[in-house]
């Protein structure tokens, strides 16, 4: 039905995006399709739409000349090929009408500016002008045209090109990865919403350290998230070290993403030392501490939270109380379990306290093994406790 109705009012019409992207990589069940016609994309969805169910309800979006509706559960989306040009400071494009070539020239990288054809005359072909499957087979993201342009059309795709590298276990080709550092800083003339869209899929990427050290390393993080860039960095004094808190942070982070998809969980383990950089102090006699910093830490997840835009509801408080409690249950045993105290822990974690374990667990880093092998006893101990 889609040929034809293409075909019938003189339109050809493409599968683009992620969905032929996907396809090669033999990777999940798509959620939405897009659609490019060399011609009026809004015109086109409302016929194939028509011939399809003429009660289909059509979106239209006239300022981004877009056009979807919903079919057999995926999310149709049409647009009209474009050629695009975008002012030196704001987002917002000039466009004028272009041919698919066009299209694929302007998207971000280059295994997302395949195209399938669905047109009579070579019905499922692929074209590839970028040699976009050559790079799905090595593994790399690299943009159609220079990297400065394609970035500087539109920032927010440094954190994309970050978000695909963690998600798909891509490499950023040298010259894009040194185009995001230079050009960093104009990630601040995106939405945060939008950022932290791609954050949070990098959060829910197998291994999110691969996104978050892309992150660190070419200045993003900084800009987003500058405290946890401040936790990076080992200090000593009187020959006493403390750990660098922003690589351990990002094994925590690896470590319970082996255990759960939550994303919440995630982020209370992204956060459970933020507090640790402003309290770090060293002591006489004692060393390195960080009085307080969960309780710092609980405080700074809010203000952060606000910041970032992200929900400040049930989310930002389950984050919170992660945070507050985080090394309590193993501080507990260090200090000589008390029933009183575990009592409290109970009280306190509530409905939270297999979460909580979770994240105790995945808090021990340390490569000593046999102070490894103590933590856990001790943390098995409280939880057994706790159970009974
Ligand atoms: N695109 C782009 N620049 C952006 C966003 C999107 O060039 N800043 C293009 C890419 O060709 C992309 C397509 O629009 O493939 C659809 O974008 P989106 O739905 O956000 O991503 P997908 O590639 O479909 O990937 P996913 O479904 O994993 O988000």
């Amino acid at each position: 039905i889609f040929s034809e109705v293409a075909a019938k009012n003189n339109q050809t019409l493409f599968i683009v995006g992620g969905y032929v992207r996907d396809l090669l990589m033999k990777r999940q069940s798509p959620t939405d399709i897009d659609f490019v016609t060399e011609g009026n994309g809004i015109e086109l969805a409302k016929s194939i739409a028509k011939e399809l169910n003429p009660k289909l309800k059509v979106s239209i979006f006239k300022n981004y000349g877009t056009a979807m509706f919903k079919h057999e559960g995926l999310d149709l989306e049409f647009v009209g090929a474009r050629k695009e040009s975008y002012a030196e400071d704001s987002r917002k494009p000039s466009v004028e009408i272009g041919t698919l070539e066009d299209d694929q020239k302007r998207r971000d990288f280059t295994i997302n500016a395949l195209a399938l054809s669905l047109n009579k005359e070579n019905f499922g072909d692929l074209i590839d002008p970028f040699d976009g499957v050559q790079d799905i087979k090595k593994k790399i993201l690299r943009t159609p045209l220079e990297p400065s342009q394609t970035y500087s059309d539109d920032p927010l795709r440094m954190m994309r090109a970050i978000r695909f590298a963690s998600t798909l276990n891509f490499k950023i080709e040298e010259n894009s990865l040194n185009a995001i550092k230079n050009e960093s800083e104009r990630i601040k003339i995106v939405s945060l919403e939008r950022i932290m869209v791609e954050f949070n899929k990098i959060m829910l990427s197998a291994k999110p350290s691969l996104g978050l050290k892309l992150m660190e390393e070419t200045g993003l993080m900084q800009l987003i998230i500058p405290e946890l860039t401040a936790l990076k960095g080992i200090e000593e004094v009187e020959g006493q070290t403390h750990k660098d808190n922003f690589w351990h942070t990002l094994e925590v982070v690896d470590n319970i993403s082996a255990n759960t998809d939550n994303l919440w969980l995630r982020w209370a383990a992204l956060l459970h030392d933020i507090g640790k950089a402003p309290t770090k102090k060293f002591v006489d006699g004692i060393g390195w501490t960080f009085h307080g910093h969960e309780f710092l830490g609980s405080k700074m997840v809010k203000n952060l939270f606000y910041r970032l835009k992200l929900p400040l509801g049930t989310d930002m408080k389950y984050v919170q109380k992660l945070v507050k409690l985080s090394s309590r249950p193993i501080a507990l045993v260090d200090d000589g379990t008390s029933d009183s105290a575990l009592r409290r822990l109970l009280f306190d974690a509530g409905e939270d306290l297999e979460d909580l374990f979770i994240l105790n667990k995945a808090d021990i880093t340390t490569k000593n093994s046999s102070k490894q092998a103590k933590f856990k006893r001790n943390f098995e101990e409280v939880a057994i406790k706790i159970k009974e």
